[in-house]
């Protein structure tokens, strides 16, 4: 495979795909709207088609005009989406469709690609666009790919949990990473070892190259750090790539609610743990970069960014109010 075509490929994890696939010497094309800035712009040896996914003869242009042997669907947030790429893709030599570990349908640990069932996606569901919708919409996402594997088509999906690292727009780890950078007691909702299973973007841009050359048609595979950090753990490997120490202040229910605070208002908390199953992943060759090494990537570009996680609850200011109460006690 020499040609490969990111859908996407400007933002986060497609634009560190496209990274990986140069490193590893694939021609590559990107195709995207161009509403968000081409980080490859000055870079000649990426091409780029302007066009909208949800529009089929716009992606049925760029199959003529890219000819890809691999597809990566960096932006298929609907079932139709991946019904329509499969078709349009079919004689491609890989199709790989970025799910989601928000497609598993039933909350058990680990959550494992052949043995924990997806959700159930209904008509109304496929084609809403709330968050709720998301995991059962990437479930029928990936049925699709499966169905696309029995019609002979090269597919398989790649489901990532949280995905971290440098250039995350959503800035759910820079919350924490600002909140030790800047206080030396940091609330933590619950006792500390809640465990909301993340995935280093590099390692997510690998497996997709990975799968997409030594993958299983009609196959899905979980991607996450193959060590995880409880939310105390996380602070600590933060911490140490700050040069400096955090004191973590945890707090239940009843002490959150003098800030009218909820354990579920923390980002990257989660009461039942959810943590991927990623042996058939490693089990293709694919390795995951050490934590510390992952989080001093994600601590650096933090600090070079203007990111901080402030559009994330809670404030500090309520968090003051906790902390208030818990010195009292
Ligand atoms: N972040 C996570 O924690 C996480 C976890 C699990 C799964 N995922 C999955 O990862 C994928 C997102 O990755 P990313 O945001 O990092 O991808 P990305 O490829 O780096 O960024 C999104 C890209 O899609 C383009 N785009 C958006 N809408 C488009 C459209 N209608 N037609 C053509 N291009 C479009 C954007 O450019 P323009 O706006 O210029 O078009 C941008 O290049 C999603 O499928 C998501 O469900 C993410």
């Amino acid at each position: 495979m020499d040609d490969a075509l990111v859908i996407g490929g400007t933002r986060f994890i497609g634009r560190h795909l496209v990274d990986e696939l140069l490193e590893h010497g694939y021609d590559v094309t990107i195709f995207n709207r161009g509403s968000h800035e081409n980080p490859f712009a000055d870079d000649d040896r990426v091409r780029r088609i302007e066009g909208d996914r949800t529009n089929d003869s716009a992606l049925e242009a760029a199959a003529i005009e890219a000819e890809p042997d691999a597809v990566f669907d960096c932006v298929a947030y609907y079932p139709k989406d991946v019904q329509a790429a499969t078709r349009i893709f079919e004689n491609c030599e890989a199709y790989v469709f970025v799910s989601s570990g928000a497609a598993y349908g039933r909350e058990e640990i680990p959550k494992r690609e052949d043995a924990t069932p997806l959700a159930d996606c209904s008509p109304e569901q496929a084609v809403d666009d709330s968050g709720a919708t998301y995991g059962p919409r990437k479930a029928e996402g990936d049925r699709a790919v499966f169905a696309a594997a029995e019609r002979g088509v090269r597919s398989m999906a790649v489901r990532p949990c949280i995905v971290y690292g440098p250039h995350d727009y959503t800035e759910r780890l820079d919350f924490w990473i600002d909140r030790v950078n800047r206080f030396d007691r940091v609330v933590v909702p619950g006792d500390g070892t809640n465990v909301w299973h993340r995935a280093y973007v590099e390692d997510v841009a690998s497996a997709l190259r990975i799968v997409a050359e030594r993958g299983e048609a009609g196959e899905a595979y979980n991607v996450g750090d193959r060590r995880l950090a409880t939310l105390e753990e996380t602070l600590g490997l933060i911490a140490d790539q700050l040069d400096t120490t955090v004191e973590v202040v945890t707090a239940g229910p009843r002490e959150l609610a003098a800030g009218d605070i909820e354990p579920a208002d923390y980002v990257l908390y989660r009461e039942y743990p959810h943590v991927l199953a990623t042996g058939k992943l490693a089990g293709l060759g694919w390795e995951s970069t050490p934590i510390d090494e992952a989080m001093a990537r994600s601590v650096g570009d933090h600090l070079e960014s203007d990111r901080d996680g402030s559009e994330h609850e809670p404030d500090r200011e309520s968090e003051e109010r906790v902390l208030g109460i818990l010195d009292t006690l």
